[in-house]
């Protein structure tokens, strides 16, 4: 391992969990999406590409790395505020930047997630 990897835990749907390791300055949610061909229990959707307009990239931080973090924007507090799951070391991952201080951390991914444009609560723009 080099000063760069920052190796952590993901949680799956089920419970399950998996040691993996990513590089400092990887996106959370894109470097999930790399280890989905893999493990096809670590799904993490991303329905909105990362634009923080919809909720399905959660997932919940041990609370001692969420604090590590930056607080999140408005906009995205305003997305959390909708997923269901919520905790209070709630995030999205599409806004989490891997660093060397995440190392060891546990990312759980919630039971459901919900879009919001697949389900017609939020109207698509016309
Ligand atoms: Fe939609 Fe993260 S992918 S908010």
């Amino acid at each position: 391992e080099s000063a760069a990897d920052v190796p952590f835990t993901i949680v799956d749907r089920a419970g399950k969990a998996h040691a993996v390791t990513a590089k400092a300055g990887d996106n959370l949610m894109y470097f999930a999406h790399k280890l989905q061909a893999e493990n096809p229990a670590i799904v993490i959707e991303g329905a909105c590409e990362a634009s923080l307009a919809c909720s399905t990239c959660h997932v919940i931080l041990s609370s001692q790395h969420f604090d590590v973090l930056d607080e999140p924007s408005e906009q995205e507090d305003d997305m959390l505020d909708m997923a269901p799951c919520l905790s209070a070391t709630s995030r999205l991952s599409c806004q989490i930047v891997l660093k060397p201080e995440l190392a060891g951390m546990t990312v759980s991914l919630p039971k459901f997630t919900r879009n919001f444009y697949v389900d017609g609560h939020v109207p698509e723009p016309h």
